[in-house]
């Protein structure tokens, strides 16, 4: 009894109260934000220097607290400021807020993805070793499951701005000019971290050996030497449903290729289940719905979803009448 009542002591007196723990994280973030005004003067008046000092301060300040972040300021002051305009009919600049759990794939994906965002939390260690973050993703299958999502999430979890190219303004009608917008993407890109997006991918990757068009044939080439070219603090993000159109010289650059297929049973429940979740219906519950719309074999996740929002769009309207019969319904 009394050794229990000591071990019950020891502990209390070893482990600090969970209150402090607390209170030394809010200290930490308060000392830092309340440099945040100084550090937004500096930048305004171009003061570079002055701004980078607070930096220093702000991730001393997180130190121990938040070392992931304090981790990420000071390895994003080495960097230069971009100087580069933003070539805005190629590439449009987002903030994504999109996170992994949004995102409903099957478990053996799902798995592997914290891994890759790891890599990059961790460059200073890999350097260490003479290693670099892998940040070449290639997505690849069906339409409608989430490729394009999937490379929001990354940006959003990686913290950075995704940067997704676009191809009306990429394909040039001149002769020439696509590769040379490209160069002009990936330079820009290559200005900061961030996750660099060549959605549709097959329009720019196809197979040189399939595609007889001289031009083709030097845009892939240049593809290669941009992508070999591209520093690690940069990811690119390749989607695509057409895979075997994509040449296999640019296929074997990716360091991950993740082949998004068309749904199982068990994913798509998740998928309604977040769906119909009681969430996103205040006041009612469809959530038993799920089961029922996740039976239908659908041909991608996006028509899963759109049968689900049909179902809470019918609790707005008409309060509800029609969602047993859209939950049947096939499709
Ligand atoms: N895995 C998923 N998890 C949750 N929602 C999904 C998923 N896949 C698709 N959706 C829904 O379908 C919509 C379309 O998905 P998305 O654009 O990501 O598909 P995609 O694979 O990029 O298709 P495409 O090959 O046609 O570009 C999403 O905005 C979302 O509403
Ligand atoms: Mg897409």
């Amino acid at each position: 009894m009394e050794s229990a009542a000591n071990a019950g002591e020891t502990l209390e007196l070893t482990a600090p109260p969970r209150e402090t723990a607390k209170g030394v994280r809010k200290q930490a973030a308060s000392a830092a934000l309340s440099l945040l005004p100084a550090f937004v003067d500096r930048l305004r008046w171009g003061n570079t220097h002055g701004a980078a000092e607070l930096i220093e301060q702000m991730a001393s300040a997180l130190g121990d607290s938040y070392p992931g972040v304090a981790g990420k300021l000071r390895r994003y002051q080495t960097l230069k400021p971009v100087e580069m305009k933003l070539p805005a009919d190629i590439i449009s600049f987002e903030e994504p807020t999109a996170r992994f759990t949004e995102v409903i794939l099957p478990p053996d994906i799902e798995r592997q993805l914290p891994a890759i965002i790891q890599e990059h939390g961790r460059a200073d260690e890999l350097a260490a070793f003479r290693l670099s973050p892998r940040h070449k993703i290639l997505l690849e299958g069906p339409p409608g499951n989430g490729k394009t999502m999937l490379a929001e999430a990354f940006a959003g979890e990686l913290g950075v701005p995704l940067l997704r190219v676009n191809y009306s303004g990429l394909i040039a009608s001149h002769l020439g000019e696509t590769g040379s917008n490209l160069a002009k993407a990936f330079r820009y890109a290559e200005s900061a971290p961030c996750v660099l997006f060549l959605d549709e991918f097959d329009g720019i990757g196809s197979d040189r050996a399939t595609s007889d068009l001289g031009e083709i044939k030097r845009i892939t080439n240049q593809l290669l030497i941009l992508i070999d070219r591209m520093p690690s603090r940069c990811v690119l993000i390749s989607a695509t449903n057409l895979v075997e159109q994509i040449d296999p010289a640019v296929l074997r650059r990716f360091d991950f290729r993740l082949h998004i297929p068309v749904p199982d049973y068990a994913t798509r429940l998740r998928c309604a289940e977040a769906e119909l979740s009681q969430r996103l219906t205040p006041g009612k519950d469809v959530s038993y719905l799920a089961e029922v719309v996740a039976r239908h074999a659908f041909e991608n996740l996006a028509a899963l979803v759109q049968r689900c929002r049909e179902i809470r769009r019918d609790l707005v309207l008409n309060a509800g009448q029609g969602v047993e019969r859209l939950a049947a319904e096939e499709n």
